[in-house]
């Protein structure tokens, strides 16, 4: 979503470096660019809609002068996209310029306060309240901008981060619920929604809690609580976060990411990642409950599955976005298990904010170490699976189920196996799933172009996976696709199904799969085409993907790698950017 960039210093001048560094952060998800940079006393803004290099070619963003600026990507949520709502907004008399991520909820009756007093207001966002705030306290505190950034954050109500420059070259930033990340080098420094903002100059930088305010002044930064107290942050580094953020030899990010799957697979598996400690709060818990949004929700299904099967341990999965309705009434001793690569989701720290304030303990799965969500919890896993650019989850799904599988493992005391060994040969049977890539590519070119809806079936540990996929072609390809537990056919989808259906069927040889051949049939008999996947052929599908032979509990690991491959060439063969789906955003740092 929204993505921040504040810079103070004589690396490079600003302008190239604040745009390079949105560009950095583009996979977050936007509809519009700025920035402001400070020369001569003057704040300069340029600003516009679009990509961030179609914006600087068209009004030359990296020429502005100065050696302080700040930056912005915009995702809309208050006016619709034009020039003027986009940031950096300037307060009246532009002495000072802000960019803002998160939701002022209270904007509304502070404009009219602020209009009250004389303030002119030029877009329809919440956001630019901030710049007007921030003015009327400049003036009434005598140009004090640690007064002007404390009054102005007491006034604001909502989940917010900004980045404010003001005319004398101090750059602010407060912290309120939104990520905001100081960069520390010996020549810089930067403030950014995202450590991806700075990497290329420093992996030295420290996270706001909530309620910090930072001032840079030049080549200093302090940090202040609401009661105007200094506090002191730790600076962290954040060596793994340097991972490659270039395609190398691929078209898209999500392509490398799917291919990527073979070499991050066991990366969750090091000594960072304490099991241990995180299944003893699941052994001491009365009642588990589960949590995450689409792909991490998907991942926490599956996780019930095999708790149950295996460990005999119940659980309860509840979406994140739906989890507010029921935190009031979790039992006492409660452990809440938060999957999100991001974990910094607002369902879900919404969801595990409530989950705490009722007692709960929290758990956990993420893919940053350092996100907010991680920094809330009792205890955390983490993926380590570098950073993870196509908006669509691949290689942290993988590696969210290669968590869930080790928890399992644990707690089910060795009856799923998981150890070193089961994991050595697992990785060889990915390779040799994701090398059915030309398989998958000339499977879908065979397809109609237009194709309307898709079904993914699957039964018992197979239906998570269906979903997944499914969720992963709506996103990928805008094809309507649905994934339906095979039983479930008879009692309403059913009635969907015609010739014109294409019909993908999670069907290896477990349990499930005599059941699942006998709903094949059903679709058949009404003149669906029918994709297997699966490690046994059957002459009911019209096209085969085979996969090979694995301990049944392990299926769900492969089978999603052909359902991402197929998402990815159905975009392409849609002619839609794979990397980016249209109105979605990465990180979605919103409710
Ligand atoms: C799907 C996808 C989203 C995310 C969801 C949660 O491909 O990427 O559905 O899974 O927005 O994000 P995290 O896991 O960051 O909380």
């Amino acid at each position: 979503m929204c993505s921040i960039i504040g810079y103070s210093g004589k690396l490079i001048s600003a302008a190239p470096l604040l745009v390079e560094s949105l560009k950095k952060m583009e996979y977050r998800g936007y509809d519009s660019v700025g920035i402001a940079t400070l020369n001569d006393g003057n704040i300069l803004v340029s600003k516009g809609v679009g990509k961030v290099a179609e914006v600087d070619k068209e009004m030359d963003l990296n020429k502005l002068p100065g050696q302080i600026g700040i930056g912005h990507t915009r995702w809309a949520t208050h006016g619709s996209v034009n020039d003027k709502n986009a940031h950096p907004h300037y307060s009246c008399s532009s002495n000072i310029a802000v960019v803002h991520n998160g939701i002022i909820e209270n904007y509304q009756e502070l404009k009219t306060e602020l209009t009250r007093d004389g303030h002119t207001f030029k877009s329809q966002t919440d956001s630019e309240v901030i710049a007007h705030l921030l003015e009327k306290c400049y003036q009434e505190s005598d140009s004090n901008v640690k007064e002007t950034m404390m009054k102005t954050c007491q006034a604001l109500k909502g989940s917010f981060a900004f980045v404010a420059i003001f005319e004398n070259g101090i750059i602010a930033g407060a912290r309120f619920d939104e990520p905001l990340i100081v960069g520390i080098s010996d020549s810089a420094l930067f403030l950014s929604s995202d450590v991806l903002g700075f990497l290329k100059y420093t992996d030295k930088s420290v996270f706001l809690d909530n309620g910090d305010i930072v001032i840079i002044d030049h080549n200093t930064y302090r940090i202040f609580d609401l009661n105007k107290r200094i506090v002191a942050r730790p600076i962290t580094q954040v060596a793994w976060e340097l991972g490659s953020t270039e395609k190398g030899k691929y078209a898209h990010h999500t392509i490398k990411e799917i291919h990527e799957q073979s070499l991050t697979l066991l990366k969750p598996f090091q000594e960072f990642n304490d099991f241990q400690n995180f299944c003893e709060f699941i052994r001491d818990a009365s009642n588990v409950y589960i949590t995450g949004s689409g792909t991490s929700y998907n991942c926490g299904l599956l996780g019930k599955q095999l708790l149950s099967k295996f460990a005999k341990i119940k659980t309860e999965v509840i979406m994140s976005s739906e989890f507010q309705y029921y935190s009031d009434s979790l039992e006492p001793n409660s452990v809440v298990i938060a999957i999100s690569q991001s974990g910094e989701t607002a369902d879900v720290l919404h969801s595990v904010k409530k989950a705490k304030e009722n007692g709960a303990k929290i758990l956990s799965i993420v893919n940053v170490p350092t996100s907010s969500l991680a920094r809330m919890s009792d205890s955390i896993l983490t993926l380590n699976c570098g950073p993870e650019i196509g908006v669509a989850a691949t290689k942290s799904f993988m590696g969210q189920l290669m968590l869930i599988y080790k928890i399992v493992n644990i707690l089910s005391s060795g009856q799923m196996p998981f150890d070193k060994f089961n994991q050595r040969n697992l990785l060889m049977m990915v390779k040799k799933v994701l090398n059915s890539d030309g398989i998958i590519q000339n499977l879908v070119s065979s397809l109609d172009t237009n194709i309307k809806d898709i079904y993914i079936l699957g039964r018992s540990i197979h239906y998570p996976i269906a979903l997944e996929g499914s969720l992963k072609i709506k996103e990928l390809a805008y094809i309507h696709a649905e994934g339906i537990a095979a039983g479930e056919l008879k009692h309403g989808p059913l009635a969907l199904i015609d010739k014109e259906s294409v019909v993908v069927v999670l069907n290896p040889t477990d349990e499930t799969y005599q059941d699942v051949i006998s709903s094949s049939n059903e679709i058949k008999s009404r003149g669906a085409y029918i994709i297997g996947i699966s490690n046994k052929k059957n002459e009911v599908y019209d096209r085969f993907v085979e996969l090979p032979d694995v301990d049944s509990y392990l299926y769900p690991i492969l089978e999603i790698i052909p359902l991402q491959l197929m998402s990815y060439y159905l975009a392409l063969k849609k002619q839609v950017d794979p990397d980016y789906p249209r109105n979605l955003a990465k990180s979605v740092t919103v409710k």
